[in-house]
C-alpha cells in the first residue's frame, strides 16, 4: 500500500515538473515571457543645482528591448498627511531618458522621497529608490556670472539671469578703500544695473553673490572684477561722435531705403492704383486687374509695368 501510494505521489510529482519545465523552458532560452523578471534602476542620485533638480539612475538593459521609465515623489504632506502616497511626474511618465528634471516638482524647501521604475511594455520592474531624502536645501549655489562695466563716469554691471528665484547681493569700493565698502541688492533681474558715479582716475572693484529667499541661503562670491574711469570728458566726446555718425548715416540710408522699397513695390504687384484713368483707355483692363488674384505669382511677368515716371510723363503730356 505505502509503496503504491510514493510511487503515485512520484509519478505526480515528475508529472508536475515536466508541466512547470515546459512551461518555464521559454524564458530559460531568453524568449520574454510574462513572468521574466525586469530589474529596477540602480544608482539613483539626485544632482542639483542653483535650485535646478535632477533625478538620473543608471540605465536598465534588457533583452534589447527599448526600456521607459517613471517617476514619482513624495513630499513631507503625503508623507505625514496622504497615507503616504507617491505624486507621478507627468513630464517623467514612461521616458526613454535616464535623467528626470524635477525643478517644477520640488518647490518646497522640504524633504522628498523619490522611486523610478523601468517599463517594457506591460511588464514593470519593482521601485528604485533614492536613498535617504533630498532636500531642495541642499542645492549646490553658484556664485553668478558677472560683467563690470565703466560708462564713463558710471560703474554698471551686468549679471546672469538665473531664473526668478534668484536675488544678487552686490559689492562694490573704491580701490583701497575697501573699509567703505558699499552693498546693493538687486531683486528683480535686469540685463544692466547701475552701481555708482565713479571718481575720475579711480578703480573700482565689484563682487556678487546670488540670494535664495526660499531656502534662505546664499551662494560664495564671484571672483573681484576692477575697472578704471576712463578720462570722463573725451570719452563723452568720443560716444557723442559715434552717435553723430551713426545718425548722419541713418539721416543718408534712411530716404535711399524708403525710395528702394515703394519701388520694388512698384515693380511687384498691383499698379493698378497709381495708373491714371487716361491710360486706361491704351491699356485693356482686365489685364490690369490679373494682379491681386490666384495668379499673382505670374504678376511679374504677365503685366507691362510702367515705371512711375514715365506713366507720370504721360499723364503730364495728356492732360496738357
Ligand atoms: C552612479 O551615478 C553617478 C551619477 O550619475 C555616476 O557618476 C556614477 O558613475 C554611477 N555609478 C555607477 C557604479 O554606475
Ligand atoms: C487614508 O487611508 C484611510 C484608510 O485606508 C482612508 O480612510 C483615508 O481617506 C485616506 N486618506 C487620504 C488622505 O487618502
Ligand atoms: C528644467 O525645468 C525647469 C523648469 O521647468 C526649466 O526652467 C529648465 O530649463 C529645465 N532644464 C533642463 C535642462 O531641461
Ligand atoms: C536666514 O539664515 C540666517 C543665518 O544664515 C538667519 O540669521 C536668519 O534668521 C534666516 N532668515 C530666515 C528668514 O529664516
Amino acid at each position: 500500500m505505502w509503496e503504491k501510494a510514493t510511487s503515485v505521489s512520484k509519478m505526480s510529482l515528475k508529472l508536475l515538473s515536466f508541466f512547470l519545465c515546459t512551461l518555464t523552458a521559454p524564458n530559460l532560452t531568453g524568449k520574454i515571457g510574462e513572468d521574466t523578471w525586469l530589474p529596477a534602476p540602480q544608482n539613483i542620485s539626485m544632482l542639483s543645482t542653483n535650485m535646478k533638480h535632477f533625478l538620473t539612475w543608471n540605465p536598465v538593459i534588457f533583452q534589447g528591448e527599448t526600456v521607459r521609465y517613471s517617476v514619482e515623489f513624495q513630499g513631507e504632506y503625503e508623507r505625514d498627511y496622504g497615507n503616504e502616497s507617491w505624486i507621478p511626474t507627468w513630464e517623467c511618465s514612461l521616458i526613454t531618458a535616464t535623467v528626470c528634471n524635477l525643478t517644477e516638482d520640488i518647490s518646497a524647501p522640504v524633504p522628498y522621497n523619490l522611486r523610478v521604475r523601468a517599463h517594457v511594455g506591460l511588464r514593470r520592474s519593482e521601485w528604485g529608490i533614492l536613498k535617504g531624502f533630498f532636500n531642495p536645501l541642499t542645492t549646490s549655489l553658484t556664485p553668478p556670472l558677472m560683467k563690470v562695466i565703466a560708462d564713463g563716469y558710471h560703474l554698471l554691471v551686468e549679471l546672469e539671469d538665473m531664473g526668478p528665484a534668484f536675488q544678487f547681493c552686490v559689492l562694490y569700493w573704491k580701490k583701497g578703500q575697501e573699509s567703505r565698502m558699499q552693498q546693493k541688492v538687486v531683486k528683480e533681474v535686469r540685463s544692466v544695473v547701475h552701481l555708482d558715479i565713479m571718481e575720475p582716475g579711480a578703480d573700482y572693484c565689484v563682487k556678487a553673490q546670488t540670494y535664495v529667499e526660499v531656502i534662505n541661503r546664499s551662494s560664495s562670491f564671484s571672483q573681484t572684477q576692477c575697472v578704471r574711469t576712463q578720462g570722463g570728458r573725451s570719452m563723452g566726446l568720443v560716444t557723442i561722435l559715434i552717435l553723430a555718425a551713426g545718425f548722419a548715416v541713418a539721416a543718408l540710408t534712411l530716404p535711399f531705403l524708403t525710395w528702394k522699397t515703394s519701388k520694388i513695390f512698384q515693380y511687384s504687384c498691383c499698379p493698378i492704383a497709381v495708373i491714371p484713368d487716361t491710360l486706361k483707355i491704351s491699356e485693356p483692363p482686365s489685364h490690369l486687374i490679373l494682379c491681386g488674384s490666384e495668379e499673382a505669382e505670374q504678376c511679374d511677368l504677365m503685366v507691362p509695368v510702367m515705371p512711375s515716371e514715365e506713366v507720370l510723363q504721360l499723364w503730364i503730356q495728356e492732360t496738357l
